[in-house]
């Protein structure tokens, strides 16, 4: 065990790192400082919308009649992999690929394949998608073999009819047959409820049953106000997670868990059962404080908040400048050195606050 001393420490890597670095060195550190925001919250997630379009109509996400953007407006996948490369290098660790529907973008699995390339380099740590589950029994293979380990599905319901009313264009056997496949690839499921007044309340307990005989976590999700829905209304969705929570407790011994997955769902375990439960509650309980993601939408925008405006265009820097990312990589550090503290949700007056104009499958969730 050697100590750096005045004279012998010369070759010591302490004495190396205290010594003033050479320029380019210098100019080098400061291109890889990690992305942190006004707020000191380290920026470790990424959550990137590969289209805006979906094969399903979720009453609470979309009106039936949508107007979706031409494609000539996408971000192509060669530029995509630009970006996401672009944020990996900038610290982020953990990728997840959204929509709309993410597996209806043709070529898409060429992508995660391009990406898996990060796993192996160690950069990255979790490359992952959520999904409607439409596409699963003809992908799950392929993104088992590209490096995902584990993936979000959304389902709200276990009753035919009802998926079929709040999907409009959904048919669940296809969705269940999507899951049995990603089973058998090898992918760990979590699945995504949210949580809707008057349709699945009476569903708790059947969906929790069936997710634990299926060794499958499941979150909740408060409803958020996200764009119109036509001749829906948010207020009369509401189902607060806070009562979910508390019907939850008439059954089971809840315990909270401290683990986390890395996004905002905070999880209990069933102690009768050993079963993991997660609550998304953006309504009852912010959890803004520990935010760490931003997200970029199929067009290059970065959103730096789900529940607020502020928005900034990578794709110009992007096209603009083909031979160096610098300008790219500016231009994601000046967004987020303006990200917004939170979201100003809230339904306590009756009203829909801090509602988005945006639906949820402009930015992906
Ligand atoms: P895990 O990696 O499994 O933790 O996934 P995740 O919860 O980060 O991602 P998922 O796509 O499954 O998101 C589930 C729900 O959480 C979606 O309805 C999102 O809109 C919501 N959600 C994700 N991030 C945020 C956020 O930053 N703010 C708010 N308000 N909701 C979010
Ligand atoms: N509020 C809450 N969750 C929503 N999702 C879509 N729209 C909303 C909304 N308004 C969910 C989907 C999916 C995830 C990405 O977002 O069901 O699970
Ligand atoms: Fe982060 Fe905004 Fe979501 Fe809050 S609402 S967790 S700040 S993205």
């Amino acid at each position: 065990m050697g100590h750096a001393s005045a004279g012998g420490g010369q070759g010591h890597p302490l004495f190396v790192a205290l010594a003033p670095p050479p320029p380019t060195l210098y100019l080098r550190r400061v291109m890889t400082t990690p992305l942190v925001d006004p707020f000191q919250r380290a920026i470790s997630y990424l959550r990137v919308s590969v289209t805006d379009r979906c094969d399903f109509r979720c009453v609470y996400c979309m009106s039936e009649s949508m107007t979706f953007l031409p494609k000539a407006e996408l971000l192509t996948l060669e530029e995509l992999d630009r970006l996401c490369s672009a944020f990996i290098r900038l610290g982020v660790e953990k990728l997840r690929i959204t929509g709309g529907e993410p597996l209806v973008r043709k070529g898409i699995l060429t992508f995660f394949d391009a990406m898996s390339r990060h796993l192996g380099a160690g950069a990255l740590k979790e490359l992952t998608l959520t999904t409607n589950g439409s596409q699963l029994a003809r992908f799950a293979p392929q993104l088992a073999a590209a490096g995902v380990k584990r993936i979000n599905v959304s389902l709200d319901t276990l009753d035919e009819a009802k998926f079929a009313e709040i999907t409009r264009w959904g048919r669940l056997k296809q969705v269940l047959n999507g899951i049995d496949a990603a089973q058998k690839a090898g992918l760990r499921v979590k699945i995504n409820t949210v949580a809707l007044k008057g349709f699945n309340e009476d569903e708790l307990f059947p969906l929790a049953q069936w997710c634990a005989e299926r060794d499958m976590d499941l979150t909740f999700i408060e409803v958020m106000p996200m764009g119109d829905i036509g001749n829906e209304n948010r207020l009369d969705q509401y189902w607060s997670l806070k009562d979910l929570r508390a019907s939850l407790a008439e059954r089971y011994t809840l315990i909270d868990l401290a683990e986390r997955t890395g996004g905002p769902a905070r999880y209990v375990q069933l102690r009768e059962t050993g079963q993991k439960i997660g609550f998304i509650t953006p309504l009852t309980h912010n959890f803004c404080e520990s935010c760490n993601r931003v997200r970029i939408t199929c067009t290059g925008e970065i959103f730096t908040c789900l529940g607020q405006e502020d928005r900034a265009d990578l794709r110009a820097p992007l096209r603009a400048h083909p031979e160096t990312d610098a300008p790219l990589e500016d231009a994601i550090r000046a967004a987020i050195a303006q990200k917004p503290r939170g979201h100003d949700f809230d339904y306590s007056r009756q009203s829909l606050g801090g509602q988005m104009s945006r639906h949820m499958s402009h930015t992906g969730g």
